[in-house]
């Protein structure tokens, strides 16, 4: 895939902080825009936390995704500059990780993937999960908005009087798809219903 072909490849790294319907959603969403060639990162947390919070499994991610790498696959594509894409979310994205691509580590494979993100100029969007932060969350954040990330923590509002866990999910995952310029039709839009 070159740049300037139609398919986008949009990489989707899913880390161990709560919060996997945000991945799931937007997985899908991103699987059915058309164009767009998803590809999964899954940590070793991710997996755990996803056990824990929900029933969803890494065959149900598989089956939406391109192609699935584990966070030891340091020689995926996403590890390399000269592999195009059209953008990386972390989402959610937890503060270890927060941390690690915030001081450039690249240790593993969502990290280095972050990092060359980062250096090719392209999207990173962090959607973070963590409350309350403490000093060094807030500083870490700055250092990744500062580098050229998207902080768009999982924080959704309630003016639009959303009536289901699903619509409060859609409205971030909304809002990550706006960030990537993928149309969809998740939640309403202000002055607009
Ligand atoms: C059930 C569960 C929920 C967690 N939720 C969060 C969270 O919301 N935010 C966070 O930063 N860490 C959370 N953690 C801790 C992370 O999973 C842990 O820091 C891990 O090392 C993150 O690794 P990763 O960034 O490589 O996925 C949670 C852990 C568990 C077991």
């Amino acid at each position: 895939m070159a740049a300037h072909t139609a398919t986008r490849r949009i990489v989707l790294a899913m880390t161990g902080a709560s919060g996997v319907p945000y991945t799931v959603r937007l997985l899908e969403a991103l699987s059915n825009a058309p164009g767009v060639e998803p590809h999964l990162i899954v940590s070793d947390a991710a997996l755990k936390v996803m056990a824990l919070e929900s029933d969803t499994t890494l065959q149900d991610l598989s089956a939406m995704a391109a192609q699935v790498y584990t966070q030891k696959d340091l020689a995926a594509g996403p590890a390399s500059g000269s592999w195009l894409h059209a953008g990386m979310v972390v989402c959610p994205c937890s503060m270890a990780s927060l941390a690690a691509i915030a001081n450039g580590f690249g240790a593993n494979l969502i990290h280095r993937a972050a990092d060359v993100t980062l250096k090719e100029g392209r999207k990173l969007i962090l959607v973070t999960r963590e409350t309350p932060l403490n000093q060094i969350h807030i500083q870490n954040m700055l250092q990744a908005s500062q580098a050229g990330a998207v902080l768009l923590p999982a924080c959704p509002g309630f003016y639009h009087q959303p009536q289901s866990i699903g619509e409060l999910v859609d409205q971030i995952v909304g809002r990550v798809l706006d960030r990537l310029e993928v149309e969809h039709q998740l939640g309403p839009r202000w002055a607009e219903e």
